[in-house]
């Protein structure tokens, strides 16, 4: 089972409940400081973690309300770090576990990439990952000077050939001139330091973009970061199989699960790679501690910190719609929305959730951006993510830690254990393996097999879940918000918006 993390400096974004939860950033951590993420990272290689994924936005999201007002009052995803400026800090405070730095498409030509993500990879000796993304929503465009964002699938068209340009930047060197072939490191003496034959101009010319080349990087261990992607349409997992070492998705049910690791698989073979080079990863929420009923009360506190006005910030933003026009009690399935519409289909293609609410959407998004929810002691976790690894295959989970430190130093002491008395998981690393190594190593003889359609057919989406948890689609429909009113607009209002 390959384990990750992912939190986005300064907050742990997908836990919009983090700020008012009083085990958040203890003994005087300071959020924007690097020490509690160097602390956090550290604890993931304690865990024997194969990474730690750091998430990037470009903007501060305006969709909720037309205005940016809510986002900076409850800081929903405002402030965020640039992610590839906070690698170098956290790769040097680690030895083994990987670090992904999510990094645009937009804004940087693919030269400027390659040369950072390779010098990264050098310095770190082969521990970085680079999470690609698009640019999905419209503020970042704005903010690059773009009247508007470029249509979906054409991002996808665009993030094709920026990967390949880079990809072809990082082999521009040939065999034997660096240290990423076969660990024979450069004489810094030698003359020729490099055979003038070994170093090749690319001169590519693509659709979108060029570059002369070749790059003034020597190979890294890795030959570039490993590559991690996370789009859920049709384009974006095409895109994912192609090119990626590792998929992710938050799909808040076990039937979304299969049916994305089984797109991918299918995907990546249609394009003529081995399957199981693609890794499938699951993000998940946990709730953890000596006992069932401590893990509880944990939970129970993070809950009543959690705010709805955030959840409607960010899942405004990932819809591209502003959800204070419409009703809160508004079919969920029933929106029309020009981005994420892979977001509706994970409630709406499930029986269960055919009917879930704007208003619970919301709340739910507030509080684990809609991720499979795992409470209890750590024999209990272990025993649930044991069978939902089962159920739905993929190749492991990432934690989106509720709060930092603590909840990932929780997970570490209360639930790895158990896993890796299930040799489910890692008990040390490899000397001298790359993140890429990590991702394929099958040590714990867990990896799960390629996606069949018939895994698919005998994992309906009726199929009952393995943890009622994971399968809950948010608070019942008459809870009232967590938290009192934060009226903003007269319309959201009436709207029954909080
Ligand atoms: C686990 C996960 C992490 C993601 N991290 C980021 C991120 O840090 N920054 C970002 O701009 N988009 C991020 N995304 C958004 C994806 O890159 C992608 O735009 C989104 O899943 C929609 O893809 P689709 O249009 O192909 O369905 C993330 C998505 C998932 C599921």
């Amino acid at each position: 089972m390959r384990l990750g993390v992912t939190v986005m400096p300064p907050f742990p974004h997908q836990s919009m409940g983090t700020r008012h939860y009083p085990r958040n950033l203890p003994h005087g951590y300071r959020f924007d400081r690097p020490e509690v993420w160097q602390q956090l990272v550290r604890t993931a290689e304690r865990g024997g973690f194969d990474f730690v994924l750091l998430a990037d936005t470009g903007g501060v999201y305006r969709e909720y309300g037309a205005s940016i007002g809510d986002a900076v009052e409850h800081a929903a995803h405002v402030p965020v770090f640039d992610a590839t400026a906070m690698t170098g800090f956290l790769a040097a405070a680690t030895s083994h576990v990987g670090i992904v730095a999510t990094r645009s498409i937009a804004g940087t030509a693919p030269y400027v990439a390659a040369r950072t993500l390779a010098t990264l990879d050098h310095l770190s000796d082969g521990r970085i990952g680079w999470n690609v993304v698009t640019g999905h929503h419209r503020a970042a465009a704005e903010n690059l000077g773009a009247d508007d964002q470029t249509p979906h699938d054409l991002r996808y068209d665009m993030a094709d050939e920026y990967v390949e340009l880079c990809r072809r930047l990082w082999n521009g060197w040939k065999a034997g001139a660096g240290s990423g072939d076969g660990g024979s490191a450069l004489d810094p003496r030698a003359t020729p330091f490099v055979p003038r034959e070994a170093v090749t101009e690319i001169d590519f010319e693509g659709r979108f973009y060029s570059s002369r080349g070749p790059l003034n990087v020597h190979p890294s261990p890795q030959r570039g970061p490993a590559i991690f992607q996370a789009g859920a349409s049709p384009r974006g997992i095409r895109t994912g199989a192609r090119w990626a070492d590792a998929v992710m998705s938050v799909q808040p049910y076990p039937a979304g699960m299969v049916r994305y690791r089984d797109a991918v698989k299918a995907e990546a073979a249609a394009q003529g790679r081995e399957p199981s080079e693609v890794a499938v990863l699951h993000v998940i929420q946990v709730f953890t501690g000596e006992s069932d009923a401590i893990a509880a009360e944990k939970a129970r506190i993070y809950d009543e910190g959690v705010d709805p006005v955030a959840g409607l910030v960010v899942l405004s933003g990932h819809l591209g719609f502003d959800l204070s026009t419409v009703p809160f009690d508004t079919p969920f399935a029933s929106l029309d929305v020009p981005g994420g519409q892979g977001l509706i289909d994970q409630y709406a293609r499930v029986d269960e959730a055919r009917d879930i609410t704007v208003g619970q959407v919301a709340e739910r998004y507030g509080r684990d951006t809609s991720q499979p929810r795992f409470v209890g002691s750590g024999a209990t976790v272990a025993a649930q993510l044991a069978e939902l690894f089962d159920h739905v295959g993929g190749d492991g989970f990432i934690v989106s830690p509720a709060w930092a430190p603590g909840n990932l130093e929780d997970f570490v002491d209360f639930v790895v254990p158990e896993l890796a008395a299930r040799g489910l998981v890692r008990t040390s690393y490899t000397p001298g393996a790359t993140l890429r190594d990590n991702l394929r190593d099958d040590t714990t003889g867990t990896r799960s097999t390629p996606a069949t359609p018939a895994a698919a057919t005998a994992h309906p989406a009726t199929t009952a879940p393995a943890h009622p948890a994971a399968a809950s689609p948010a608070h019942p429909a008459t809870t009232p918000p967590a938290h009192p009113a934060h009226p903003t607009r007269p319309t959201a209002r009436e709207n029954g918006h909080p």
